[in-house]
C-alpha cells in the first residue's frame, strides 16, 4: 500500500479517487481536516476496504512513525500543505508549521522507516514530495520557462515554505540516501477545488450574481493544468521517476488572470445563462503585495524522459469544470458556510470588493 497526506484536500483528493480507479493497491490517507480538507470528496469510497483514512497531523512523530510501522507502506507521497498565497501574507505562521515542519517530520519518520527495510522492499521505497512551480519566482514576459535547474527566488511565504520544504528533501536524498522524488507542478484547477483560489471563486461568485475580483491590472499569467493531469503526472513519476531527481509538471497552458475570468464568464453564459453577461461582474481590486508576474513550466523533461503529457486541454478542462460546481451545489454549500463567509470577508473587503 502507500500513504499519502492531505488526500481530504483537492489535489490529494483528485489523486486517491484516480489511484483507486485504476488499481486496486490500498491508500493510507492521513489528513487533519483543517478548512481546506473536506472527507465529501471521498464520499465515493465509503466502504471501500482500500481506503483507510486517518485524521492527523503530518507534524505529530508519534502518530506518522506508527502509520509506517503498522502499514509498511511502499511509498509516501506528501500532498498536505497549507496552500494559498493570501492566506500565507495573513498569517504565515502556518505554513511555516505545516509545510517546513510538517515535511521535516515526514522525512524523519520515513527516514527511520526504510532504514529497517530490506532488499527489494528498501529498494522500492519512495518518499515523493508534492510541490510547486512558486518556489522558482517570478518571469518576465519574455524570460524562458522554469526547468528544474532554475534557481529558486520564492517571493510569498507560501512559496517560501514549500522551497524549504523542498531543499529538506533534497537534503534527506544526498545526506541520507532516502529515495525521494519531487514534483514542481504549476496552478492546478479542477473538481474539489476550495473556492479561495481563483476559479471556483469566480464560477461561486458569478452563480451568486457578486463582484469578480481581479487583483491589479489582471495581466499575471499562470500555467494552468487540469488536476486529473497533475494527478496522472504524480503516478508516472511514482512509477518510474529517478530517485533524487525532480520533476517539473505543466499544462502548457499559459493565461493571463483576464483570460482565465472571461472563459469561465463564457462557459457559464453558455451553461447557465443570466439576464446580463457575467463578464459585466468583473471588478478590479487592490493587488496582492509582491504578487508573481508569470509562472512557466518548461516540462520537457518529464515528457523526455517519463513519456508524460496532459490529457486534457484548458478549453476542454475550465468547461469540465464550470459543469462540475453547476452540478455539485451541495458540495459548494457544505464547503461555503462560517469559516469560509470569515475568509471572504478578512480578504476582499480590504480590497474593496465585498
Ligand atoms: P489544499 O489546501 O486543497 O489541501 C491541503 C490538504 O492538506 C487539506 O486536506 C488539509 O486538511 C491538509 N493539511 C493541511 N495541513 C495539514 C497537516 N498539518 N497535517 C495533515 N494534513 C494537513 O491544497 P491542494 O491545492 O490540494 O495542494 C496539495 C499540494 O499540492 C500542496 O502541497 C501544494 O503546495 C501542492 N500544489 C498545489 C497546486 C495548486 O494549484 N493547488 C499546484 C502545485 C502544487
Ligand atoms: P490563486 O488561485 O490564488 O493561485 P496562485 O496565487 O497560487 O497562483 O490565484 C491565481 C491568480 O489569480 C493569481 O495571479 C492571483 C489572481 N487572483 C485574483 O485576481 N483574484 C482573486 O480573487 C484570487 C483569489 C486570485
Amino acid at each position: 500500500m502507500i500513504l499519502i497526506t492531505g488526500g481530504a484536500g483537492f489535489i490529494g483528493s483528485n489523486f486517491v479517487l484516480q489511484w483507486l480507479a485504476a488499481q486496486d493497491e490500498a491508500v493510507v490517507n492521513l489528513d487533519k481536516l483543517t478548512y481546506a480538507g473536506n472527507l465529501r470528496n471521498l464520499d465515493s469510497l465509503r466502504g471501500d476496504a482500500r481506503h483507510f483514512f486517518v485524521r492527523g497531523d503530518i507534524d505529530d512523530p508519534e502518530l506518522v512513525s506508527q502509520l509506517l510501522r503498522e502499514h509498511r507502506p511502499r511509498a509516501v507521497l506528501n500532498f498536505a500543505a497549507e496552500s494559498h498565497v493570501d492566506r500565507s501574507i495573513l498569517g504565515p505562521a502556518e505554513f511555516v508549521r505545516t509545510n517546513i515542519h510538517g515535511t521535516f517530520t515526514m522525512l524523519e519518520a520515513a527516514r527511520a522507516y526504510w532504514a529497517g527495510l530490506e532488499g527489494e522492499a528498501k529498494q522500492g521505497f519512495r518518499f515523493l514530495q508534492v510541490s510547486t512551480d512558486e518556489v522558482y519566482g517570478s518571469l518576465g514576459a519574455d524570460d524562458a520557462a522554469f526547468c528544474e535547474t532554475t534557481a529558486y527566488a520564492p517571493n510569498s511565504p507560501y512559496a517560501a515554505s514549500k522551497a524549504a520544504a523542498d531543499h529538506m528533501v533534497r537534503a534527506y536524498h544526498h545526506t541520507y540516501g532516502l529515495p525521494t522524488l519531487t514534483t514542481n507542478c504549476s496552478n492546478n484547477y479542477g473538481p474539489f477545488q476550495f473556492p479561495e483560489k481563483l476559479i471556483p471563486l469566480v464560477i461561486l461568485n458569478a452563480l451568486a450574481g457578486k463582484p469578480l475580483p481581479i487583483y491589479g491590472d489582471g495581466l499575471n499569467v499562470r500555467d494552468w493544468l487540469f488536476v486529473d493531469d497533475h494527478c496522472s503526472g504524480i503516478r508516472r513519476v511514482l512509477e518510474a521517476g529517478r530517485p533524487g531527481e525532480v520533476y517539473n509538471i505543466g499544462g502548457n497552458s499559459e493565461k493571463n488572470n483576464l483570460e482565465v475570468v472571461r472563459t469561465l464568464c463564457a462557459a457559464l453564459d453558455e451553461l447557465r445563462p443570466a439576464a446580463k453577461p457575467y463578464a459585466s461582474l468583473i471588478t478590479y481590486v487592490k493587488d496582492r503585495p509582491g504578487h508573481d508576474r508569470r509562472y512557466a513550466i518548461d516540462a520537457a523533461r518529464i515528457r523526455r524522459d517519463l513519456a508524460w503529457q496532459p490529457a486534457e486541454n484548458f478549453a476542454g478542462g475550465m468547461r469540465r469544470t464550470v459543469q462540475w460546481y453547476l452540478d455539485h451545489q451541495e458540495w459548494v454549500a457544505s464547503v461555503t458556510s462560517g469559516e469560509y463567509q470569515k475568509w471572504m470577508s478578512a480578504n476582499y473587503q480590504e480590497r474593496g470588493a465585498a
